[in-house]
């Protein structure tokens, strides 16, 4: 047991909503970078992982999740691997689809939710409305006698964004989040991809100990050694503590987005323990064909 080696971690705070609401162009705001105008048709495809300083020296972990319907399994994937969700819901368009199942997933998770009432820079902006309609959904808010915190914001002008980063810290404060860095790293793939040039891809996220270069590793039905780690601002380091979403080079395949990954002390090990569960995946599909 390594309880009594546990330090603070930072939160992982997942930002989820409907389709367009903002969840972007907050994260935009909270990160003074411009991801939103990168992104073909403006529509957000996959998880985008941030590690970002707030203005009191805090450290927050932010996951983007797309809204549009499509994405369901990853706005899952993104509420498993959680602290915090902050509900994105735009003062000028209400409760829409995506905003139910994001609450869903988040009930599912067993995380507590803070609602960001965004766009309130619009004329058609109406919070109450917002409150009313979240309160039918069990997001009763403090102001009316429930528990939830919401934040009205606006990406545009900036208004409310260091209150609702306050109210995420002080949410995550509650949950006592902690993390022994001194063992060797367990986490979670966030997303995955092939790359041309640097063969699988993955975006992990650290969850207890420490990831670092060389770390022979076991991630889904794959093993490997980290041949390189990129942050989130595209620089290559050495290690990555708990909180910390990182890429990672070096896997023999391309994991899928949930899967869990475990360093390991040898190469050996890793091959073994990827071995066997590729074969243990192997037989379910023969089991299941045969059926
Ligand atoms: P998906 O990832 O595609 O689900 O969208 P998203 O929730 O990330 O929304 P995004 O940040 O892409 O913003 C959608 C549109 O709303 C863009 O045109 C933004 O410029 C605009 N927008 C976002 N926040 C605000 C705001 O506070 N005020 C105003 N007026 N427009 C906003
Ligand atoms: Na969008
Ligand atoms: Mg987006």
């Amino acid at each position: 047991d390594d309880e009594d080696k546990k330090i603070g971690r930072a939160p992982v705070v997942t930002i989820m909503g409907h389709v367009d609401h903002g969840k972007t162009s907050l994260l935009d705001v909270i990160r003074k970078s411009k991801i939103t105008s990168g992104e073909a048709g403006g529509i957000t495809q996959h998880i985008g992982a941030y590690n970002v300083e707030t203005p009191n020296g805090g450290r927050v972990t932010f996951l983007d999740t797309p809204g549009h319907a499509a994405f369901t399994a990853m706005r899952s994937r993104g509420a498993q691997v959680t602290d915090i969700v902050i509900l994105v819901v735009a003062a000028d368009d209400g409760v829409m689809p995506q905003t139910i199942e994001a609450i869903n997933h988040s009930k599912a998770a067993g995380v507590p939710v803070v609602v960001a009432v965004n766009k309130m820079d619009k004329a058609g902006a109406d919070p109450d409305r917002i409150m009313r309609e979240l309160s039918e959904l069990d997001l009763l808010a403090e102001e009316w006698g429930g528990s939830v915190i919401f934040v009205k914001v606006s990406a545009k002008t900036g208004e409310g964004i260091d209150d609702l980063l306050e109210m995420v810290l002080l949410q995550s404060e509650v949950l006592e989040l902690k993390a022994n860095p001194d063992r060797k790293a367990m986490g979670y793939v966030v997303e995955s991809r092939l790359d041309t040039g640097r063969g699988a891809v993955a975006t992990v996220l650290v969850k207890q100990g420490t990831l670092s270069d060389g770390d022979p590793i076991v991630c889904g039905l794959y093993s490997g050694r980290i041949r390189a780690m990129i942050d989130d601002s595209g620089s290559r380091i050495d290690a990555a503590g708990p909180s910390t979403p990182v890429e990672i080079i070096g896997l023999s395949g391309v994991p899928d987005a949930g899967d869990e990954f475990i360093a390991v002390a040898s190469d050996k090990d890793a091959k073994q323990i990827a071995g066997n569960r590729m074969q243990k995946q192997r037989a379910k599909e023969l089991a299941k064909k045969s059926r």
